[in-house]
């Protein structure tokens, strides 16, 4: 089943039972000070769940674009690294404002995956959340009563989890409440029979996964810490869409499957590596295709590279890109940009603000590949030759006069001197570096 097939089935499903189908919201948020990019489906409800704003319907549905890249859900450094972290990703979402809670939320979610999609019940997983003092949160008893009833063999099946899995919040702040996940076990039937998949949930294998998750939006944490109760009760759920479609293809990877295959066929043309050969080169074709996703949609969506807050993130994961394709598919020359047809070929139906946009994300992703790549290629080596300095004295940390020279006389940033000092086992003596920045700050002060 192609992708964007399987979207609409998500829409299909959800309409006939009720809901409204909505768009997504923007990926880049402007005007909420607790938060730069949308993280998940529900931001653009936070003011109804708190009850700031009356729905004008009390159920939806949608595909949200979300990116957790900043702030409480950051997935920026596993990405390339794994199979199935993502910095932009979709989610499947549906909503209920103050109408059906957990009954209809988990029937629904188990109707779905199990009778319209088809997936065996015994590779699911559920997980309740096991309650907390301090918080003053019960056992969610009432979850555990309707997953009872979905599965044939419940005792194994559903899964206590603590406040760090079973309670999820958007932020530091803003509406949360318990949840309830559905975790799915893809390994082979020989490895399933050797360790039961419940002894693998939440311990990062990557093919015993979180799926869905329900959340049960009941309180709003202020910002004094404190839970206040909500005065009306939500559904928000999250099911991620790319391992969705991992799962329904049959792949064990999300970049098996179509939404990544046809991005990653174009970077394998036009630089001659190809996908499944070497590690080396797989990680840097994940990174690419991923993070090409999240800079053209911030771009399409109006926010673009630059040094500031939202535009500086997204300049830092295009960086990362470029740094992958350079060390790991040799390419000195800008590329990115001319994937950028690929993805409005494969994304376009659902997002056509990727078509609208083309040509202006093409180019400012070649002016922004083409001024980085004059600085990384020199400030590479130069870091190369100070790791292996280090090494060879057994010195682990890189002062921070050498990192503030990196970035003042060549430019290069000095969150890439610490993601590749990590890389290596080593770290940069933060202190030190700032305060070298300081006592330029200083300097210019004087001179001015
Ligand atoms: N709001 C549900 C989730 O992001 O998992």
């Amino acid at each position: 089943m192609k992708s964007n097939e399987l979207r609409q089935i998500f829409f299909e499903f959800f309409r006939s039972k009720g809901h409204i189908i909505v768009p997504s919201a923007p990926m880049v948020v402007k005007n909420d000070p607790t938060l730069m990019f949308t993280n998940a489906g529900m931001n653009q409800f936070k003011d109804i769940f708190l009850g700031n704003h009356n729905a004008t319907v009390n159920r939806v549905a949608n595909s949200q674009k979300c990116l957790r890249v900043s702030g409480k859900h950051n997935d920026l450094e596993e990405v390339g690294h794994d199979t199935y972290h993502h910095t932009m990703f979709e989610m499947l979402g549906n909503w209920s404002f103050g109408d059906y809670f957990k009954k209809e939320a988990i029937e629904w979610a188990w109707e779905l995956l199990t009778e319209r999609l088809k997936i065996p019940e015994d590779r699911l997983y559920a997980t309740i959340f096991e309650g907390n003092t301090e918080e003053n949160v019960p056992k969610d008893d009432e979850a555990l009563m309707y997953w009872r009833e979905c599965f044939d063999n419940p005792g194994d099946r559903i899964i206590e989890g603590s406040k760090k899995d079973n309670f999820w919040e958007m932020g530091d702040t803003g509406p949360c409440g318990p949840c309830s996940e559905i975790h799915i076990d893809i390994r082979e039937d020989s490895e399933r029979s050797r360790l039961p998949g419940r002894e693998l949930i939440n311990k990062g294998h990557p093919q015993v996964i979180e799926l869905w998750n329900l959340v049960f939006i009941q309180y709003n944490r202020k910002n004094d810490g404190v839970l206040e109760p909500l005065p009306s009760k939500h559904v928000d759920t999250g099911m991620g869409f790319e391992r969705l479609c991992m799962v329904l293809q049959g792949k064990k990877s999300n970049y098996d499957t179509d939404i990544f295959q046809d991005i990653i066929t174009e970077i394998s043309r036009i630089t001659g590596k190809p996908y499944g050969k070497t590690e080396k080169w797989d990680t840097a074709l994940r990174v690419i295709s991923d993070h090409l996703r999240a800079v053209s949609f911030s771009i399409a969506d109006g926010q673009i590279p630059s040094n500031n807050k939202a535009g500086y993130v997204i300049r830092r994961i295009l960086r990362r890109a470029v740094r992958y394709g350079y060390t790991g598919l040799e390419m000195e020359e800008p590329f990115i940009f001319r994937l950028v047809p690929a993805l409005a070929r494969t994304m376009g139906s659902q997002y056509p603000e990727l078509v609208a946009r083309e040509d202006y994300i093409s180019k400012i992703i070649f002016e922004e590949e083409q001024s980085f790549l004059k600085t990384l290629g020199k400030g590479l080596r130069m870091m190369e030759k100070m790791i292996s300095d280090l090494r060879k004295e057994n010195r682990n940390v890189l002062p921070g006069r050498a990192a503030f020279e990196m970035y003042d006389t060549f430019g290069f940033p000095v969150d890439l001197t610490q993601l590749i000092l990590r890389e290596n086992d080593m770290h940069l003596d933060i202190t030190g570096f700032e305060s070298e920045m300081q006592l330029q700050k200083s300097r210019s002060r004087e001179d001015a």
